[in-house]
C-alpha cells in the first residue's frame, strides 16, 4: 500500500473508526482483523450477536472492536455501528443462489429476495448519509456482475469493470446462480444511484473467487467451490463450471490480498466507480491438473475436464493495479493454501477418499496458517499474470 498519500495517514494520530458489515462472514471476518491489525477502530455488525462468539475468540479480546447487531431487513438497524465511524465496508449481502420455488419465480424472487437486498443496502447507506462522520463507503461486488461474451456470445480477449452482464439477459437465461447475480447487479446499481443523490463517497470491489485461509469456524463457501474438483460435490462443481462458461477461466483472488484491496481502495484520496480485483486466472483444465499433479492422492476421473485452448480473457484489475495496489498471491499460492488449510485443519479427511474418491467437510478449528508459512509460499507478481 506504498505510493499514495492516504486519507488514513492525512489522519495520523486521529482515532480511525470503520464500520464492517457481515463481520461473521469470510470476507467480513478477515476485513476485521486486518483493519484491527493496522491500528483502526472497529464497529462490527452481526446479525447474531450470540452466533459470533467465534469471531471474538478468533481475534483474542482485541479492545478496539465492537460488536453490533444489525439486520440488512431491519429499518435503521445499522444507525448504531455506522455512528462516528470515518469509513464503512458495506460486505454483507444475502447469499441465495437459486430458488426453490415451482410457481411465480420471477415475482417470488423479486419480492422474497431481490427488494428486501435492495431495502437492506439503502439501509445500511441511509445510516451512513444520516452521520456527520462517514467520508467514505466501499461496497463488496462480485466478478458474478461480469462477463467476458459479447453481444454474439463470443469470449472478448479482454474483460474490465465495464463487461457488466446484462440484467435482462440474467432474467431471461437463469444461468446457475442467477438470483445470486440480479441480486448483486440491482444492489450495487442502487448503491451508486443511491451515494450520487445522498453525495456519499461509495466505490464498489469486484473481487472473483477468493480462497486461501479463514477464520470462520466452517470452510466457506467459496473455499469449497474452489475445491469441488476434489470433492466432486455435484452442488458446487457446477458453479465452478457456469463461471469458467460465462469468463473463459476462474479468476482467483487470496482473502489477504481482497482484505487488503478492500483497504487500499478506502484510503486511496482518489478512487471512483468499480474495481476487479483479481490475482490471475486459470482454466478449468489447469486447476484440475494442478490439484492432479500437486495431490495425487486426489486423483480421480473427475479430475479430466477436456482441454480448451488455454489462452483465456484477461481478467483485467489495471483499474487497481494503476493506483499503486500490488498482489502478493498468485493463483497457485491461492489453490494450494486452500488445499493446506482443508487438509490441515482437519476440514478434509484423505483417508476417506477411498473407496468412493470424495471428501467431507468437517466442521473445526479456525484455518489460518502461520503467517511465516503463508509468507514462505507466496510469491510477489504481476496480477496480469495468470497460473
Ligand atoms: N467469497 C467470495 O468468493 C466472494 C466473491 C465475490 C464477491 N463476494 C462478496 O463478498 C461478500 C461476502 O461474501 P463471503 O464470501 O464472505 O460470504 P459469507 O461468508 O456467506 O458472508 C456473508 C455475510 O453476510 C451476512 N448476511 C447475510 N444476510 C444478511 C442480512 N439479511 N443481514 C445482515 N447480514 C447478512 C452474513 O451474516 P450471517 O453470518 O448472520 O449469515 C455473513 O456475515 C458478499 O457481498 C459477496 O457477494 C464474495
Amino acid at each position: 500500500m506504498d505510493g499514495h498519500r492516504s486519507v488514513a495517514a492525512a489522519e495520523s494520530g486521529a482515532r480511525r473508526v470503520a464500520c464492517v458489515t457481515g463481520a461473521t462472514g469470510y470476507l467480513g471476518s478477515w476485513l476485521v482483523r486486518s483493519l484491527l491489525r493496522r491500528g483502526y477502530h472497529v464497529n462490527a455488525t452481526v446479525r447474531d450477536a450470540g452466533k459470533a462468539s467465534w469471531l471474538l475468540a478468533a481475534l483474542r479480546g482485541e479492545s478496539r472492536l465492537k460488536i453490533f447487531e444489525a439486520d440488512l431487513n431491519t429499518d435503521e438497524s445499522y444507525n448504531e455501528a455506522v455512528k462516528n465511524c470515518q469509513f464503512v465496508f458495506h460486505v454483507a449481502a444475502c447469499m441465495e443462489f437459486n430458488t426453490t420455488a415451482k410457481e411465480n419465480i420471477e415475482n417470488h424472487v423479486r419480492t422474497t429476495i431481490l427488494e428486501p437486498a435492495v431495502r437492506g443496502v439503502i439501509n445500511v447507506l441511509q445510516a451512513c448519509a444520516k452521520s456527520d462522520s462517514v467520508r467514505k463507503v466501499v461496497f463488496t461486488s462480485s466478478i458474478s456482475t461480469i462477463t467476458a461474451k459479447d453481444d454474439e456470445g463470443e469470449l472478448r480477449s479482454m474483460v474490465d469493470e465495464s463487461s457488466i452482464i446484462p440484467i435482462n439477459q440474467v432474467w431471461k437465461t437463469k444461468p446457475k446462480g442467477w438470483v445470486y447475480v440480479l441480486s448483486k447487479l440491482l444492489t450495487e446499481e442502487k448503491a451508486f444511484q443511491f451515494a450520487k443523490e445522498k453525495g456519499i463517497d461509495l466505490v464498489s470491489i469486484i473481487p472473483p473467487t477468493v480462497a486461501g485461509p479463514f477464520l470462520t469456524p466452517s470452510v466457506p463457501a467459496s473455499v469449497q467451490v474452489l475445491l469441488s474438483p476434489i470433492t466432486g460435490d455435484p452442488e458446487l462443481y457446477p458453479i465452478l463450471t457456469s463461471v469458467h462458461s460465462r469468463l473463459g477461466s476462474i479468476p482467483l483472488a487470496h482473502i489477504e490480498d481482497i482484505s487488503n484491496a478492500h483497504i487500499f481502495l478506502m484510503e486511496h484520496p482518489i478512487t471512483e466507480g468499480r474495481y476487479i480485483c483479481s490475482a490471475g486466472s486459470c482454466s478449468l483444465p489447469e486447476l484440475t491438473d494442478l490439484l492432479s499433479k500437486n495431490y495425487p492422492e486426489f486423483s480421480s476421473k473427475r479430475f479430466h475436464e477436456n482441454s480448451c485452448n488455454s489462452i483465456h480473457p484477461v481478467i483485467s484489475s489495471k483499474h487497481l493495479t494503476n493506483l499503486g495496489f500490488t498482489f502478493t498471491y498468485s493463483v497457485r499460492d491461492i489453490i494450494q493454501q486452500s488445499v493446506t488449510c482443508c487438509v490441515e485443519g482437519g476440514f478434509l479427511r484423505l483417508h476417506e477418499l477411498q473407496p468412493r474418491m470424495r471428501m467431507t467437510w468437517r466442521h473445526s478449528a479456525p484455518c489460518l496458517l502461520e503467517e511465516r508459512s503463508l509468507e514462505s509460499q507466496s510469491l510477489k507478481r504481476d496480477s496480469s499474470r495468470d497460473l
